[in-house]
């Protein structure tokens, strides 16, 4: 038998939000007034038990209030940024361990993402030494992954994901583009020794110019379009949230808001998708400060590039490949912005843009069509058109 309870408001206000439609009092159970003042306030019944309770709802609170703030599709719910239960991988393999690499590794050792986290550098020492670093926190975090790092591409091996962040930064005054020839043969390289020694991998590039880097790799591994993804749409979406935030003077988890198109100066900001507090931006926003704050998305990696004078930005590219790792092992839901390379999405076919897709533990699962703008549209068009002209397509 159950110990009697004292059914307060604050319990038929708890049911409530669980969406539930009857609160069950069992015999003993004290129902204070106030209780049942609320329970009629709120519709709900109070029923003798034990009874059958209903089958919870199907989706929670959470998924109902964002299903119904953001109304692009009947069907679209908008991301959570709650992590969820995951998997946790067996390797994460990082080829590159510079700013960037090395931070993933630390994100990714932090959050327990992977049993075996592989750092790959051509540096002498660099790789092998982040890993020991790393090591050396687990006495204080208890992380149980294993970190170790070396200089031979052959470490990837068995690899579920590699991350690829190897090559050479923008310096101030370089665009992204400057970097295609030099970017192309690391590139080359690592895609072959992942197609031989990791040959079921997803592989995150996050290499500069991105998406014509990741043109590349799916050219060097041979592998589907499912499993070659850039990283910039999460990156370029994070820059554009903050942007908006701050000049509607808002938390930026009110903001949600995406960037598709190349990760580039053809960068395409979805304004019209784009919401503050589940609202239009032109509630809080005037249109000149929305197209400054497209601007500042666009602009923000090289803004990073010329503060520092050397090398580019680091923490929130390596956050936002955590954020790609994390759809991918179930960490989180709804579509995410990656670079794939499109089949005729958005009327866009042979050529990586970004854009919002369904990730799961084999790669891309599906590419999501938005309902966009003519003017955003466009701009998806002009961003494939510039890649295919600098990869000669
Ligand atoms: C940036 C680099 C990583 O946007 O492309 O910061």
């Amino acid at each position: 038998m159950s110990t009697p309870r004292v059914i307060g408001a604050e319990a038929i206000e708890d049911a409530r939000r669980r969406g539930r439609l009857i609160v069950e009092v069992m015999p003993g159970d004290i129902v204070t007034a106030l209780a049942k003042d609320s329970a009629e306030r709120l519709g709900l019944k109070l029923v003798d038990g034990p009874v059958d309770m209903p089958a919870p709802p199907r989706t929670d609170g959470a998924v109902s209030m964002r299903r119904s703030l953001y109304r692009r599709s009947p069907k679209w719910v908008a991301p959570s940024r709650q992590p969820r239960k995951a998997q946790r991988l067996g390797k994460l393999a990082l080829i590159g361990a510079g700013g960037v690499g090395g931070n993933v590794a630390h994100l990714a050792a932090m959050h327990d993402i992977a049993e075996d986290i592989t750092l790959i550098d051509i540096a002498p020492g660099m790789a092998a030494a982040t890993a020991l670093d790393l090591n050396h926190t687990s006495g204080i975090t208890g992380a149980a992954g294993r970190c170790v790092g070396g200089e031979t591409l052959n470490l990837v091996a068995g690899a579920d994901v590699v991350v690829v962040t190897a090559g050479r930064a923008r310096s101030p005054g370089m665009t992204r583009a400057d970097l295609i020839d030099v970017n192309a043969r690391v590139i080359r390289q690592a895609g072959e020794a992942i197609r031989s020694e990791a040959p079921n991998a997803i592989v995150i590039v996050v290499t500069n110019p991105l998406d014509e880097m990741t043109v590349e790799m799916l050219r060097a591994t041979g592998f589907p379009r499912e499993r070659v993804l850039g990283m910039a749409g999460t990156l370029d979406s994070s820059r554009f949230r903050h942007a908006l935030a701050r000049a509607a003077g808002v938390s930026p988890a009110d903001v949600d808001a995406i960037t598709l198109g190349s990760h580039g100066d053809e960068m395409a900001p979805i304004p019209s998708r784009a919401t503050i507090k589940g609202r239009p931006l032109d509630v809080f926003l005037s249109p000149d400060q929305i197209d400054a704050c497209v601007k500042d998305a666009i602009t923000g990696g090289g803004q990073v590039v010329a503060l520092k004078k050397s090398g580019s930005a680091t923490l929130a590219p390596a956050h936002a490949t955590i954020e790609v790792i994390d759809h991918i092992r179930g960490a989180r839901s709804g579509p995410v912005p990656v670079s794939v390379m499109l089949a005729g999405e958005y009327g866009i076919d042979g050529v990586v843009l970004g854009v919002p897709a369904h990730l799961g533990v084999n790669g891309l699962i599906s590419v999501e069509e938005l309902r966009i703008t003519d003017g955003e549209r466009t701009a998806l068009h002009t961003a494939a058109n510039a890649i295919r002209t600098r990869l000669g397509l």
